[in-house]
Order: structure tokens, then sequence, then C-alpha cells
């Protein structure tokens, strides 16, 4: 049984007096569904501390434990400061920071070696869908980016098309339904039965109270990342309690 996963990516966004938004999610985290926030690396530790009943995650990592790489921040650290989880192969970090597959793969090594669970995404650009290529990589993107050592525990596969991140359009359900289905049917393939159901598959794009409800009645959809919508709680709770 997978429990359902409700997880904020508060992106470039937030400063301590952001962190009261944890203080008035807590009653929605008391429900069935996990609530993970993850916010900018500088609040990390201070949510930490004020987390009560949330999971604090963060949004990136390097794939090295320590060294030359100013500005750059290591899955140790993220665990010392108290993040159970990590976003890794966001779409924003493919774009801005031109990360591969085999670097997400790297990264995802990493986050694993420091304990942390990786929240590993992929997603198609528009115009991939609209050339018919969306789960041709998808599947590239999968398996290139998943090591072998892939558990229910230490992975949640997170699918964000591109196109729907911050822009208020959504996929239809069957198009959510079409690639939930493929992402479980590969797992399956590589990683057998049982490991495969049990690792959580989240959709992710312009998700928001609205259209919650929806999108988690479908097949293989196990909870949401969600951007813009989990910055407050007033916005997150109610997607929350869609779960619950
Ligand atoms: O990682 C979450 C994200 O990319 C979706 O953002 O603002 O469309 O919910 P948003």
């Amino acid at each position: 049984m997978r429990r359902k996963l409700a997880a904020g990516n508060w992106k470039m966004n937030g400063t301590a007096a952001t962190l009261s938004e944890l203080d008035a999610l807590q009653d929605a985290a008391t429900g069935a569904a996990e609530v993970l926030i993850c916010p900018p690396a500088t609040l990390i530790a201070q949510a930490v501390a004020r987390a009560g009943r949330i999971a604090i995650g963060a949004q990136d990592c390097h794939s090295d434990a320590s060294g030359a790489h100013t500005g750059d921040v290591s899955a140790d650290m993220l665990k010392d400061a108290g993040a159970t989880c990590v976003i890794l192969g966001h779409s924003e970090r493919r774009a801005d920071h031109g990360e591969t597959n085999a670097q997400v793969a790297d990264k995802t090594r990493a986050a694993w070696g420091a304990g942390l669970t990786a929240i590993v995404c992929v997603g198609e650009t528009l115009a991939e869908r609209e050339a018919g290529q969306t789960i041709d990589l998808v599947r590239t993107q999968l398996a290139g980016s998943l090591p072998d050592a892939v558990s229910g525990a230490n992975t949640v596969i997170a699918y964000e098309p591109v196109w729907a991140i911050g822009t208020g359009k959504v996929p239809t359900t069957d198009q959510i339904a079409e690639v939930h289905g493929f992402l479980r049917e590969a797992l399956t393939a590589r990683f057998g039965k049982d490991t495969a159901g049990a690792i959580r598959l989240l959709y992710g794009g312009s998700v928001k109270a609205s259209n919650a409800a929806e999108i988690f009645a479908v097949a293989d959809v196990d909870g949401a990342l969600v951007g813009g919508a989990s910055l407050t709680a007033a916005d997150f709770a109610p997607i929350v309690n869609a779960l619950n």
C-alpha cells in the first residue's frame, strides 16, 4: 500500500517569515497523507525546527559528498540540516542548469548515500507533446535518471509536463493516466512488480484546490508535487485534504 504524498516545492520563494505557513498547515498534516515541504536551502534548518508533522525536503543536491563546488550543497549537508527528501531533475534545473539524465542519476546515488529519498522528475515540453514524443521522452528520462538500486523507500517519481508548470494548463485526466500507467509499466519491467508497486508516482503542474480531487482520482497518481499553490497553507491545505 503506497502512502499518499502531498509535496510542496517552494522553488526560489520564501524567507524566514514564510515559515509561519508550516504552523498553519499542521491540521491538514494530521490526516493519512504524508505532507512534505521543500523550501529553499537557506530555510531548511529553520523549517525543520518548526516542521511538526510536516517532512522537510530540498530542491537539489550536488552529486559529490564535498569539495570545491562553490555555491553547491551536498546530500550529506541536506541530511545534516534535517531534510528527508530531495527533488532531483526538476525541469527548471534541466533547463536552467543543463542537467542531463546521467547527472540526475549521479545526484540520485548521492541522495541515497546520504539516506535521503530522491524525488526524481520527468516530463515533456509542449513541443515534445505536440510531436507525439511524450512517452519516448519520459521513457528516456526515467531510464537515464534512475540508478539500479531503486526502492519504494528511496525513490518517488514526479511526472511534471513542462507546459503545465506555472501556466494554469493541466493535462486531461486521460493524458495523466497514460503517462502514469506507462511509468508504472516501465518501472515494473525494470525493477519487478513488488518494487514498482511500492514507488509513489506524483503528478505536478498547476495543481490547485479546484482540480486536485479529479487528478488524485486517476489510477497510479499517488499524490502531487505542487509549486505555486504550496506557498500558503490556505492554498495547500485543501490539496492535502483532497488526498486525506
Ligand atoms: O515542482 C512543482 C512544479 O514544477 C509545479 O509548479 O506552480 O505549476 O504547481 P506549479
